[in-house]
């Protein structure tokens, strides 16, 4: 990869800002919990697994700043600082998950030394982030094998390398194809409002020298129906027991096209983005975002002033209209409820 999402550099967590992308490449140092917080709240850091990231990191910041005479002072500042980063964002299931997992290691190790539980929540965060370079690998490697020589493949928003600690899931997807010599080309939703697909997935295609053609939302249709698309693959915020599944707002859309015009569409997404506490979509949680996200563009009013707008950052796709859930254990298609159990192994 020729750019790094996020990375632990001497005990400071830097991070891409993905709100400067394409215009400018510039990566930002965080060494306090609540800076972190701001940039997952601030989108300089988004897509599921990369906040997922970015919040157990964030843990690791906070713990070592904690000053605490006792381990009950310890621990209840730590859930402060869990707290703070599960404020940021609450769509995305691998903030959580994130959360979930440095607390249980934090908490395995009561009966030793903060320094001991300090360190080993840094290691934790480390391990998550090249865990997830793995699991985007392995998406990819079971994606690739549905993705037809010669595809053209329709994506929404971004599940990049920018969306993950690199490589991607959705973009994983199509990154194998392309390594493994298939002639692929991507068509990508501009993925109004806050242009995930035209700023960030165009861009690191076109870095990948993967054939791309952006275009804006209200085109997915046309080219389904003059037979210019094969498949469709997108990302996921939380997916239930059922299948149903949370991702960017306007997924929802594409997946109806889909089905309408006989198009596949695949969801590609680590097991670390199941939510199977949800019997289905209804329970997911949808953020909603400011308005000026609708109503500006670059600071550029493109609606009247005062205008009433609303601003629902995701949208849940029934799974009766996904072809297949891509995880990197494997391929669910079907019966979601037993299978997603399984590769989740449970
Ligand atoms: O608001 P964002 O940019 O965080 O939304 C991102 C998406 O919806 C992605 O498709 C999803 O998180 C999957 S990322 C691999």
């Amino acid at each position: 990869m020729s750019f790094r999402t996020i990375e632990w550099l001497d005990d400071t967590v830097v991070m891409i800002d993905q709100t400067r992308l394409p215009a400018e490449e510039v990566y930002n140092s965080y060494d306090d919990f609540q800076s972190v917080a701001d940039a997952i709240r601030g989108m300089v850091i988004r897509g599921a697994p990369a906040i997922g990231v970015a919040a157990a990191m964030g843990v690791a910041l906070g713990a070592h700043s904690i000053i605490a005479d006792t381990h009950e002072s310890f621990f209840r500042q730590l859930d402060n600082v869990c707290d703070v980063l599960g404020r940021t964002r609450p769509t995305a299931v691998n903030l959580f998950w994130g959360l979930t997992r440095m607390k249980g290691v934090a908490e395995g190790l009561r009966g030793e030394s903060l320094d001991t539980i300090r360190a080993a929540l840094k290691r934790e965060a480390i391990r998550i982030e090249q865990e997830d370079q793995t699991i985007c690998r392995n998406i990819g490697k079971w994606g690739a094998t549905l993705i037809p020589e010669g595809a053209t493949v329709l994506t929404h928003c971004n599940a990049g390398g920018l969306a993950t600690a690199g490589y991607g899931t959705a973009l994983g997807v199509i990154r194998a194809a392309h390594e493994a010599g298939k002639k692929i080309q991507v068509f990508a939703d501009e993925t109004r409002p806050w242009l995930q697909g035209a700023r960030l997935t165009a861009w690191e295609l076109m870095k990948a020298g993967i054939p791309t053609t952006l275009i804006s939302d209200n085109m997915a249709g046309f080219f389904m129906s003059r037979g210019e698309i094969t498949c469709c693959v997108v990302g996921a915020d939380r997916i239930a027991a059922n299948g149903d599944t949370a991702n960017k707002i306007g997924t929802y859309s594409v997946a109806v096209l889909a089905k309408e015009n006989n198009i596949p569409f695949y969801v590609a997404a680590p097991v670390s983005t199941l939510d199977l506490t949800l019997a289905d979509g209804s329970q997911i949680p949808i953020e909603e975002r400011p308005s000026h996200e609708v109503t500006h563009i670059k600071g550029i009013a493109i609606g009247p002033e005062g205008v009433r707008v609303r601003n629902p950052s995701f949208d849940v796709t029934s799974a009766r209209y996904i072809t297949a859930i891509i995880t990197e254990n494997g391929i669910v298609t079907g019966d979601y409820r037993s299978g997603l159990r399984k590769v989740a192994g449970g």
